[in-house]
């Protein structure tokens, strides 16, 4: 496993890879990896080919009150799961090379950065698309794979690779869980005790709704009032608990086709999201 921090290396390894007639399957993350990250790290290996795993916490998508310091870094733990995991190259730039000084262009999906969590994070999904743009030129891969945990994160994604051309398959993976439900994250590691037992009602909700959708409720806001219950009960801050098109991303009153009920919620100073996929 090699780890390298520089584009023009990572973008050399990937030249000569493809250049050999080899396939790249690529994982960016932020890293503190988990069972969450683990698992599209294993879809990267039953690929084949060269594996890549970036990590690099990206200050253009964190916000001035966001937890961009404190957020959790675990650089020898991560080492070690990604050499279990098979991952041939680890991309790791340092902040100054991704962002050097006079940097000044971003990348921004305009419409599907408005609702949900484009809402209360203004410019959060700009940093994505923009740093995600970056390690996807410079790991020119044929298939990139993105958790569904981010489902909005996921649809802007999408659109970017299909409006620039970018020629890279995407792919969504299901979100890995806790055995009690909780979807993991790197930040559930902010949570005391009582908060990640509260935090349980966001799946808690979410499966309430999906048994309501499954019992034959299409009425999106009976659903959303399903996915609520556990949250007020827990006096959680609700962000939002929304029902939306799978894809566009905009309001559904119904659903009678894909669609995702999504809910974002704080728990204490952390805020946490999760969604379920409603698919008719
Ligand atoms: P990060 O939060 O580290 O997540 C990296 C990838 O892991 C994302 O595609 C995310 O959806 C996926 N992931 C996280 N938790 C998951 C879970 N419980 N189950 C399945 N997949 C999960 O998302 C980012 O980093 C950044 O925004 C990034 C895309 C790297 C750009 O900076």
């Amino acid at each position: 496993m090699r780890r390298i921090g520089s584009a023009a290396e990572m973008a050399a390894i990937a030249e000569r890879t493809r250049g050999e007639g080899g396939t790249i399957a690529f994982v960016p993350t932020m890293g503190a990896l988990h069972d969450g990250h683990g698992s599209l790290l294993a879809e990267a290996r039953r690929r084949g080919g060269l594996s890549v795993l970036s990590i690099f916490v990206n200050p253009l998508q964190f916000g001035p009150t966001e937890d961009l310091a404190r957020y959790p870094r675990t650089p020898e733990a991560d080492e070690a799961r990604a050499r279990a995991a098979g991952v041939d190259v680890i991309y790791a730039p340092a902040p100054e090379a991704m962002y050097p000084s006079g940097f000044a262009t971003r990348v921004r999906v305009e419409g599907l950065d408005a609702p949900m969590c484009g809402a209360s994070r203004p410019g959060h999904f700009t940093g994505v698309a923009t740093v995600v743009l970056k390690l996807l030129h410079a790991v020119r891969p044929h298939v990139a794979l993105f958790g569904r945990k981010d489902y909005q994160q996921l649809q802007i994604i999408r659109r970017m690779v299909r409006d620039l051309d970018l020629g890279v398959e995407i792919v969504g993976m299901p979100i890995v869980r806790e055995p009690d439900g909780l979807a993991m994250s790197s930040r559930n590691a902010y949570l005391s005790a009582e908060e990640r037992a509260r935090a349980l009602a966001l799946s808690r909700g979410l499966r309430a709704a999906e048994a309501a959708f499954a019992g034959g409720e299409r009425d999106a806001a009976r659903l959303a009032t399903e996915a609520r219950r556990p949250l007020e009960e827990q006096q959680l801050a609700i962000d939002y608990v929304d029902v939306r098109d799978g894809e566009s991303l905009e309001a559904l009153s119904r659903v009678e086709r894909a669609a995702v009920l999504a809910v974002a919620a704080r728990v204490g100073k952390t805020r946490l999201i999760d969604n379920v996929v409603l698919s008719p």
